[in-house]
């Protein structure tokens, strides 16, 4: 799967350039840059996370990356060396 993408060399390691991002429920799928927070890439595929600090305390943006478990979508860059699927977690507080 990772032989068709560009890469990015950093010292020793090879980065892919660019991680495709899956968001559920929704099943919208958008190509993301390496480092982009995960809060733009949802805005640029028209998913809406909701916010509120923006800076990583309030967790309003509480999302779940497969694998990984919950991070703040607005302080978490998107990373890895493999496409990346996000579970939106519907807080009705929010
Ligand atoms: S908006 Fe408050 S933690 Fe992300």
């Amino acid at each position: 799967m990772l032989a068709n993408k560009v890469h990015l060399k950093v010292g020793l390691l090879v980065l892919p350039k660019s991680i495709t991002v899956r968001f559920l429920p929704e099943d919208v799928t958008i190509s993301a840059e390496f480092d982009e927070l995960l809060l733009d890439c949802a805005a640029r595929a028209g998913v809406r996370i909701p916010t509120g600090c923006l800076m990583g305390s309030c967790h309003a943006c509480e999302v779940e990356i497969e694998g990984q478990g919950p991070v703040c979508a607005c302080i978490t860059p998107v990373a890895g060396d493999s496409d990346v699927t996000v579970h939106l977690i519907v807080d009705p507080l929010w």
